[in-house]
């Protein structure tokens, strides 16, 4: 039986899924269901940073549903900064239990939180006796991966999460020292879908059209979806399918939104062709036969540079389907 709405989420990616990036690809494809934040950390001090603030000041988010994502092991810190986000309008906060680079996981954080299961369990525990009060409407979902080391660490860590009342849960079915080699483990999406107390949501490896149908047509009883790096690919890869011109013509609208966009934040030209650059990583595949003006983006030194071979690219290469 097919679900009555498939819920597609934008993952968080750090530097990628900007406030920027997710306005112009609402604008341009559609909302998605949901936005999450790349991850924020507790600060000492209350205040958020210029560059946190602006991510998710409710004035940049406008029409979003947008989920603040925190990446901590200390309780404290995450309900002190979660009740910051409430007084902000937020009702659901995400847990980073994912984030496998060697910076976070050698802190215990991320997917290095998975090494510890009962400081992961206390942890729980303090959060979800934690919201009460005002916080008490706050809705609490989790990001995870399957463990450390092997995915036999998985049956544990969904028993410590199936003791809490969680909104979601979201599972990239890799473990930390994958990062993201191998193939995401669907046995452990089986044994998730057959155990898991909290709706659970899918994430990995779905880069293009086919892969999500292949996926559906595995998992029909899926309705959720979480699309990292397919959909900085093609923005429009949850949007119903067109032609080439159409496709674009988007594309092109797409683009010139997230350029103007980082302009717009006075960052200096250096880095805003950091950012768009970053993006091309994933974009380029969208262009066939791309290959040398990929690399002239890559190499362009100016703004100017920059845009004269994102032209070329469009008025000179098909997309592909
Ligand atoms: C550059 C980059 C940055 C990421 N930043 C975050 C992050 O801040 N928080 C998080 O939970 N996951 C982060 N991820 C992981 C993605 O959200 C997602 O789980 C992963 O890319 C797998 O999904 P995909 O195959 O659809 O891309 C990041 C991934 C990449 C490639």
């Amino acid at each position: 039986m097919k679900p009555v709405h498939m819920q597609i989420y934008l993952a968080p990616m750090e530097g990628i899924t900007t406030y920027v990036y997710r306005n112009a690809q609402a604008a341009v494809y559609g909302r998605l269901d949901k936005y999450f934040t790349p991850f924020l950390e507790p600060h000492e001090k209350r205040s958020f940073k210029k560059r946190e603030l602006q991510e998710i000041l409710p004035e940049n988010n406008k029409g979003l549903y947008v989920v603040p994502q925190i990446l901590t092991n200390r309780a404290e810190g995450f309900l002190e900064l979660a009740a910051s986000l409430h007084e902000m309008g937020y009702r659901e906060i995400n847990l980073n239990l994912g984030c496998p680079s060697k910076t976070v996981v050698s802190k215990g954080k991320g997917s290095g939180f998975l090494a510890f299961p009962e400081e992961l369990d206390r942890f729980l525990d303090t959060v979800f006796s934690g919201l009460t009060g005002e916080l008490s409407d706050l809705r609490i979902s989790v990001k995870t991966r399957l463990g450390m080391e092997s995915s036999e660490e998985f049956p544990g860590l969904l028993a410590i999460f199936n003791r809490y009342p969680l909104h979601e849960l979201i599972l990239h079915p890799r473990v930390q020292k994958d990062y993201y080699n191998h193939r995401p483990d669907r046995q452990a999406y089986c044994l998730a879908r057959q155990e898991s107390r909290a709706p659970l949501c899918y994430n990995g490896d779905l880069f293009t059209r086919k892969d999500m149908d292949g996926f559906l047509a595995d998992f029909p009883d899926t309705d959720r979806l979480m699309l990292g790096r397919g959909l900085i690919r093609d923005p429009g890869l949850a949007a119903g399918e067109v032609a080439e011109e159409e496709k674009k013509e988007r594309f092109r609208r797409f683009h010139e939104l997230v350029l103007n966009g980082y302009r717009e934040w006075n960052m200096g030209d250096r880095n805003v062709l950091f950012k768009m650059k970053e993006l091309w990583f994933y974009q380029i595949r969208q262009f066939a036969d791309a290959e040398k003006l990929g690399k002239q983006i890559k190499k362009a030194q100016t703004l100017a540079e920059y845009e004269r071979a994102v032209e070329e690219l469009f008025s000179e290469k098909p997309m592909v389907l």
